[in-house]
């Protein structure tokens, strides 16, 4: 596990895009992994400006997203399907049919879903991390053998996402469909970012906690090629 400690947003935005700039070069038609949230806005926002200076071109690239919200329509301006379309792909040459996104509330939802991803290993995944660890919407408790499945959203987690949903929890959705934390693991290389003192306790656990599913970003130690980038609030309990 490398760790990259950044003086700024703007830095970790820079050293993220490096990474993903060079899979994309080395190999065009790439599988990303792709988070929504605020972490990996920043590194959108370069990949954005690297295809308008023809650095980076998605033509062929796929892409996989972590999760989506159940019970939320995807052109519902929270959804996740709007978020990545507003943030990334309505502004780079990536194909529709080249996105995919999970969605349903059904096992077979989950199955479907998980059977594409067996079938296109994702090359690089960038993550965020919530501040009770969890990654893509794997909550704690979530176990290591998961796959891609249906969530019931824990309240810190309905809490941290009102801001997106006029302040109001009623509006946050409760449930949401996610890629498993074994689903997540046979990425073949993993970029995580985050900011912010409120992901200081989340980061020193990742780091140098045990690890265990009360924690489930810890499963990465065992990741063969996880880059963490992140800012000194974020890395000041390390
Ligand atoms: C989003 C996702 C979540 C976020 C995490 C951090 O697709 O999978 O795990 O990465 O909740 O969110 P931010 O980046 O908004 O702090």
């Amino acid at each position: 596990m490398r760790v990259i400690i950044c003086k700024n947003k703007e830095e970790i935005a820079d050293k993220a895009y490096k990474i993903f700039k060079q899979q994309l070069n080395e190999k065009p038609n790439s599988v990303l992994g792709l988070a929504t949230g605020s972490s990996p806005i920043g590194l959108y926002e370069k990949l954005i400006e690297g295809y308008e200076n023809n650095e980076v071109d998605f033509s062929e690239v796929v892409t996989f997203n972590l999760d989506e919200y159940v019970g939320i329509a995807k052109e519902h301006p929270e959804s996740y399907y709007s978020f990545m379309h507003k943030n990334l792909f309505d502004k780079v040459n990536i194909k529709e049919s080249n996105i995919h996104m999970p969605s349903g509330d059904s096992e077979v939802d989950c199955i479907k879903y998980e059977e594409m991803l067996s079938n296109n290993l994702i090359d690089l995944q960038v993550l965020g991390i919530g501040r009770n660890g969890h990654i893509g919407f794997n909550e704690p408790g979530t176990s290591f053998e998961s796959e891609t499945h249906i969530v019931d959203l824990k309240a810190s987690t309905i809490e941290d996402n009102a801001r997106f949903f006029d302040n109001n929890i009623e509006l946050v959705p409760k449930k949401a469909i996610s890629m498993g934390i074994a689903s997540i693991m046979k990425s073949k290389k993993i970029v995580l970012i985050a900011m912010g003192e409120n992901k200081a306790d989340a980061i020193a656990e990742l780091i140098k906690g045990d690890v265990s599913e009360k924690c489930p970003a810890t499963i990465l130690q065992k990741h063969q090629d996880v880059t963490i980038i992140i800012d000194e609030k974020a890395a000041e309990k390390c």
